[in-house]
């Protein structure tokens, strides 16, 4: 959802306090404004406590790096908007973590949005390139100047042999309503023995259709694991959704189709040639 052009102002206003999880405004606003100002921190799941040493909006947990994406981007997570949920900083740096990114590595960002988690790879000296399909979020991604490219459009539509070389690192939170199609053509990004990292629904890890229980076969194949999340790890946006952590190592000749694997692969013309 866009934040509203007044609430906005109120928000960016250098006198606003948004630190630790409290957001104070400690100056006269106009009541029409004040109301819209609270019917947003209160969607995103702040609440007003009147006492005097607070007087302020609190939210569930810190709220000063989620404020700052959201304020950047122009607007806060709606179910509208593509599944835009940042990843809170904690979680981020467990991801970045899990995958091992060290200096000079290529890591591929698949779904940036504003960028949580390139800013974190490019801090460790990871060479990343991000995708993200909403225009004004692709504008900040390339803003914020973390990532070597920034590709505007839907990374399902990307082909991997488009890429000279598979990537060392694939870290992902991607949207949660088709995350499993994310993953599993982000394989095709991934060098033989890189490493995927990424924030799934936790539903993966029990749903029975097909392409489900055969992502966990694979998973187990290759010595990958499916970690549960804690339930209230996005309720710092807003949102109750059950999420889990599928970290997948690749390996030469095992079942996964890596860039390396799609690469091997002879094209059409090869076959006919001989
Ligand atoms: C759950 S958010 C995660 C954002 C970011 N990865 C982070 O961790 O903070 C998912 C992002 O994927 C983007 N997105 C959704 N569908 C996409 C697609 N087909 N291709 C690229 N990006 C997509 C959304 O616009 C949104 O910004």
């Amino acid at each position: 959802m866009r934040f509203p052009t007044d609430v906005l102002r109120v928000l960016t206003d250098p006198r606003t306090v948004i630190s630790g999880d409290l957001v104070r405004i400690p100056f006269e606003i106009d009541r029409v404004v004040y109301e819209q100002v609270n019917s947003v921190l209160k969607a995103m799941s702040g609440k007003w406590d009147g006492r005097k040493a607070v007087r302020g909006h609190v939210f569930p947990y810190r709220i000063e790096e989620f404020m700052r994406h959201c304020l950047a981007a122009g607007e806060y997570p709606s179910k509208n908007e593509q599944g835009w949920f940042p990843t809170p900083p904690s979680l981020v740096t467990q991801i970045v973590d899990l995958a091992g990114v060290h200096a000079g590595m290529t890591v591929l960002e698949p779904s940036a949005g504003s960028g949580a988690m390139t800013a974190e790879i490019a801090k460790r000296g990871g060479v990343v390139d991000a995708v993200e399909i909403d225009s004004r979020r692709a504008d900040l991604l390339r803003e914020q100047g973390d990532s070597r490219r920034v590709m505007q459009g839907d990374f399902l539509d990307l082909d991997p042999l488009d890429y000279a070389e598979g990537f060392d690192r694939v870290v992902m939170n991607p949207p949660f309503s088709n995350g499993l199609d994310h993953i599993k053509h982000a394989i095709g990004f991934m060098k033989d023995d890189g490493i995927l990292v990424s924030i799934m629904s936790q539903g993966l890890m029990w749903w029975s259709d097909k392409a489900s229980t055969e992502f966990r076969e694979v998973v187990e194949e290759v010595g990958g694991e499916i970690e549960v999340l804690p339930d209230d790890s996005f309720a710092a946006c807003g949102t109750s959704i059950r999420t889990c952590l599928v970290f997948l190592p690749g390996y030469a000749g095992g079942p996964l189709r890596t860039h390396d694997w799609l690469s091997r692969q002879p094209c059409q013309l090869d076959l006919f040639a001989a």
